[in-house]
């Protein structure tokens, strides 16, 4: 009788054991009654995380920096498959608010900050410490409904969809990064404008030497 008590006890901790994973994270690690799971965001400091729903992309950020820095496993180049489109900047080391959002405003560990939309993605220009982010700006959701199509009453059927996401508010990225560039380019053309003008003036002065030449030899003879 104790024996199959035992067993299914034991059948009972094998199946408890088995449902606690995460299923949504496979970086993440579970345990305990109630089931756990939580993932390395740092050298000592682990994220609870909510399987039951998406990850947040900051805590994701954040385990793959970490484990890119230990040399553990990460998607390859930071894409899920070779197509996809990747943040201007490649990923960084975020700063997380305990909703698993992006706080506003990030630096990478560094001196040089900048400032972010939901989605992480920089918004303004590079600055230093003191660099100020009113709020985190969020996508402009105009629509919730479904996105249901339909031509002559029947519902259109899709192959690719691609998805933008537009902010709320526009970012505000200056023209300072290009300025070198446009300075360059200029100069090119003008040295380009220039040197075609020399060629144009000495071959007119050779063609206006060679009509002045011809009258004096005639002279001459
Ligand atoms: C990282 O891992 C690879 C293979 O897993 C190994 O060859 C390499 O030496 C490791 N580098 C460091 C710095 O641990
Ligand atoms: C953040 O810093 C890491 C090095 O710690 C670097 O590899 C990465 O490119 C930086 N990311 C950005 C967006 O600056």
């Amino acid at each position: 009788m104790t024996i199959w008590i035992a067993l299914l006890l034991a059948t009972f901790a094998v199946g408890a054991s088995a449902q606690c994973k995460c299923e949504s994270m496979k970086w993440a690690t579970c345990d305990g009654t109630p089931c756990q799971c939580s993932i390395m965001v740092d050298t000592g400091i682990t994220q609870n995380l909510d399987c039951s729903t998406l990850i947040p992309k900051c805590y994701l950020m954040k385990a793959e920096m970490y484990r890119a820095k230990n040399n553990l496993s990460t998607r390859t180049g930071g894409k899920p498959v070779e197509t996809a489109f990747v943040d201007n900047d490649g990923i960084y080391d975020p700063i997380c608010e305990a909703t698993g959002a992006f706080r506003a405003k990030q630096c990478n560990n560094t001196e040089e900050c900048w400032c972010v939309n939901s989605a992480g993605v920089r918004r303004t220009d590079k600055g230093d410490k003191n660099l100020k982010c009113e709020k985190l700006v969020l996508p402009l959701f105009a629509n919730q409904e479904k996105f249901a199509p339909s031509v002559d009453g029947q519902k259109l059927e899709m192959e690719n969809i691609l998805v933008y996401y537009v902010d709320e508010e526009a970012p505000t990225f200056t023209m300072k990064r290009l300025t070198g560039g446009i300075i360059a380019v200029i100069v090119v053309v003008i040295l380009a404008v220039v040197a075609g003008l020399l060629v144009l003036f000495f071959a007119r002065k050779r063609e206006q030497k060679y009509s002045k030449a011809e009258p004096r030899e005639m002279e001459a003879l």
